[in-house]
Formats: C-alpha cells, structure tokens, sequence
C-alpha cells in the first residue's frame, strides 16, 4: 500500500520523516505550518505538492491524505491529534504524545471513541537493536532483569526562541528526552509503582537536568537520567542474576549489544548493518493501517498514557509545570 502522509510541522524531525517515509515507499503529499514560506521551503526541499499556511487547513481535505504525521511543537500535539481524529485522519503523533496524562487521555478516547488509528511516534520501540535486546532479556540471557540504568543527554542549542527551553512550547528535558529511557525502563521493567526525582531547572522554568530513581514492583529498580545541558553516552545496561546486557549508545538506536557475564564480555551482537532511522515506525504506521487496526501493538496507547503518568509525577517532583497548569 502506497500511503499518502501530511505532515504537520517544518521542523528538523519532520523533514528526516519525510525521507524515511519516501525510504519506505510512501508519498508525502501535503506539508502545513503556521508559515505560508517556511511550508512552500518544505514543499520545494522535499516535492510535497498541496501545502498550507495554517496547520488545520492541510485536514479540511482529508481525502487528500492517508495519514498524518504530527511534527509539531509540543504544546501542539493535543490540538493536532484531536484535528486529525475529527477530520477522520490516522495519526501518527510525535512524542511527547501531550503536555500532561489529561490530555493524552481526551486524546485517546477521542481515538477510541472515533475508530481513528493513532499512535505516538516513539520510534525506540521498533529499533532491531531494542527488539534484539527483548529478545535476549526474554531467553533469560541476564536471568530475571532486576536493575536497568540509562541516561539520555545531550546540550541542547541555548536559543530561547526555539522548543527546548521554552515553556510555553513544552519544553523540558523530561517530555523531550527523558521519555526514552522512561518508555525504556517501562518496557523492560514493567510500570512503574514508585519514583523519586531530583531537577535542576533553566532560568526559563523547565528542566535542564533531572535524575530518577524507579521501583517496578518488588525487586526491580531503575535509575536514569536525562538532561539538555549535560551531554551523556545516552546508553542503557539492564542487569540481572546471570549477567548485564548494554545497549550502546545511542541506546533509542543503537547499532550494537553487549552482554556481559562478571568483568567479561561474552558476546556482541552489531546491528550495524540494519537500518536504525524512522523506517522501522513508518512500516508499521503501514502494517496497522493495511490491517485496518486503530491501534499499535507494539506501540499501545496504554503504554503512552501509562509514560504520560509518571511524566507528570516527575514534572510534580521538580517543579515543572507549563502555562496551561498555572
Ligand atoms: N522522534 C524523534 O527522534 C524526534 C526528534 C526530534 C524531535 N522530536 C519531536 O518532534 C517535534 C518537533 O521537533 P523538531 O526537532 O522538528 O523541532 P523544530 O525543528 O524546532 O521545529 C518545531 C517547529 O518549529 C517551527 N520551525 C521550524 N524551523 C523554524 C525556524 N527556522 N524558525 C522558526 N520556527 C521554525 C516549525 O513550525 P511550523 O509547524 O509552524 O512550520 C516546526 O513545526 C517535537 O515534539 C519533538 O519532541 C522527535
């Protein structure tokens, strides 16, 4: 199936969404933006042929598209989900799905209720380098995984005028990186029942650096740590009875593995040579949508709205809250 995407949103990650998705085959057929100009530069740089100067204009034609892709700012990602759900469209949603749970919740009931397909676009859980390192903690390679460590920083460009610092576009270091290893430690841990962070926040109220600690019911812990000043190895150890298996960095697409058994590293497996970009989402964006699923199994709504739940206690415990929650 040759799927036809829109793309809301200019940004950097939609335009490497728009290679994956020609990667794969698929057509991006319409572009939208807040700005007439910066739409038509898109439109040029990547052959889109309808292009709008208003995000929600691009779904008064919904027949146009097959899906939409939501690239926009964060505090956008609510408006543009409900837009699509209400113009029928099926969406495939940047992270963070929203700013907070309530909204990602209206947003998946809204899904649910209309029978659209949406998804959040977290494309760490269909790397073959994850699946691979499932697969290995599943066979019982590390024994019962106990304890998993992660870290994701990197020193974001300090430009008050674009989304990592600013509040009133969603920023923060939490929803903007530390959902990885957050979806990370839930995946391989299962969720969450305790936490405690600690956050030093921007002088612009969002989290520069934020440290966590995690219990995933009796004897399963996780620590990790995200950060947009401090720029770390972005790496992932789980560990267990029988050993450590590392997923190298950068852990959300990794291109190798190594397990390790004491001090010694008995095996690694390079991925190198698979493909670690948006091509794996974008295929099954398309596997849902041939089999004609509103939802993802591999990327489930529940997963998402259980991630936006500790997000907001985090944000709670450092002190971190948007314009919307004043
Ligand atoms: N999955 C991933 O690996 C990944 C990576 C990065 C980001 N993201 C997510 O994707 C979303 C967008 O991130 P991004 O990195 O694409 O952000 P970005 O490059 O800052 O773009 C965000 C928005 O800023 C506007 N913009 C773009 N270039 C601009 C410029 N030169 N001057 C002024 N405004 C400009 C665009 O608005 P218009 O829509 O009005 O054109 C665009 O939609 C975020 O929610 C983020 O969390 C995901």
């Amino acid at each position: 199936m040759t799927l036809r995407w829109g793309i809301l949103g200019t940004g950097d990650i939609a335009r490497a969404m728009a290679a994956a998705v020609r990667a794969r085959g698929g057509e991006v057929t319409a572009v939208a933006s807040a700005d007439l100009a910066r739409a038509r530069a898109f439109a040029d740089e990547h052959g889109v042929l309808n292009v709008y100067g208003r995000h929600h204009d691009l779904l008064a034609r919904p027949e146009d598209v097959d899906v939409v892709y939501v690239a926009t700012t964060n505090d956008r990602h609510h408006l543009d989900a409900h837009a699509c759900i209400e113009a029928g469209v099926p969406a495939l949603v940047e992270k963070p799905f929203t700013l907070d749970l309530e909204r990602a919740e209206e947003v998946a009931a809204a899904a649910r209720t209309a029978g659209v397909f949406v998804m959040e676009a977290m494309w760490m859980r269909f790397q073959p380098a994850f699946e691979e390192a499932e697969r290995r903690i599943a066979a019982g390679q590390v024994g019962e995984p106990l304890l998993v460590q992660a870290d994701f920083g990197i020193a974001a460009v300090p430009d008050r005028d674009r989304r990592w610092f600013a509040r009133e576009l969603g920023g923060g270091a939490l929803l903007d990186v530390g959902i990885y290893p957050l979806t990370l430690v839930t995946s391989l841990l299962g969720t969450p029942t305790q936490a405690f962070a600690l956050g030093e926040l921007a002088d612009t109220g969002v989290d520069a650096s934020v440290s966590v600690a995690m219990r995933h019911g009796e004897g399963r812990l996780s620590s990790w740590s995200c950060s947009f000043v401090a720029d770390t190895g972005i790496e992932a150890t789980i560990a267990g009875s029988e050993g450590s298996l590392r997923i190298h960095g950068p852990f959300h697409h990794a291109g190798r593995l190594s397990l390790r058994r004491r001090d010694t590293v008995v095996e690694e497996h390079d991925l190198h040579g698979a493909q670690a970009g948006y091509e794996h989402e974008v295929d099954e964006v398309v596997r849902c949508l041939e089999a004609g699923r509103t939802e993802s199994e591999r990327m489930p709504l529940a997963l998402t709205l259980t991630t936006m739940r500790w997000l907001d206690e985090l944000r709670r415990q450092v002190g971190v809250v948007y314009p919307h929650e004043d």
